[in-house]
């Protein structure tokens, strides 16, 4: 009989906290931006493009979810660095492998925190003649006032997330705790 667990033990579990979002959840969650996703965008073939590193998981389950003829592509962004604060500073450290001239681009975040990791990456990618360019977020940071090009694309959205820091399905504080099932409440080690 095969048990899943709800995460495996690490060397970090001291920093892992309460579940906030189970993966029961999740999966319900992704599942339904999977259903929505493939009712708009019936008879066409979607690129998905993942925000790398965070979004892999979330893009992942997401590709499986969408009953549609998908195609996926990855750009990497550093906006962060290992803090866990805003620089404001958005570099693209990897950028597409196919050209978006004509495509129906739907740009997959794991977590709209201030928006200008999002901001930045739909006016880079605007210019590059997609057909259609809309973003889904699996998590986006309640009371922030998002920049006006990002609400006006953000069609997919899965949870509203309070101030505080998250790790798991991908997420990471540091580059730890990526691999975790469900999404937790992190405590900073110095807590
Ligand atoms: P933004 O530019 O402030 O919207 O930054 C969004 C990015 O910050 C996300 O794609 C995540 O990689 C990261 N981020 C923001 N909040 C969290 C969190 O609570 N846990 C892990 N990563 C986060
Ligand atoms: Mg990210």
């Amino acid at each position: 009989m095969e048990t899943q667990p709800v995460w495996h033990p690490r060397d970090s579990d001291a920093e892992v906290g309460d579940v906030w979002l189970s993966s029961a959840r999740i999966a319900s969650c992704v599942d339904e931006l999977g259903a929505a996703i493939t009712r708009d965008y019936g008879g066409r073939q979607p690129l998905l493009v993942g925000v790398l590193k965070g979004a892999f998981v979330f893009m992942a389950d997401l590709l499986r979810a969408v009953q549609l003829p998908t195609e996926v592509d990855f750009l990497a962004v550093s906006s962060y660095g290992a803090s866990t604060t805003s620089s404001g500073v958005v570099r693209i450290m990897k950028d597409l492998d196919v050209p978006l001239a004509g495509r129906d681009v739907i740009l997959v975040e794991d977590i709209v925190d201030s928006g200008l990791t999002l901001a930045f990456l739909l006016e880079n990618l605007a210019a590059r003649g997609a057909a259609s360019l809309a973003v889904c977020a699996l998590l986006v940071r309640e009371g922030v006032a998002l920049p006006a090009e990002v609400t006006s694309r953000l069609k997919y959205t899965g949870f509203a997330l309070p101030p505080s820091w998250v790790v798991g399905y991908g997420l990471d504080a540091g580059e730890r705790n990526r691999h975790l099932r469900s999404i937790h409440a992190y405590l900073p080690p110095d807590l």
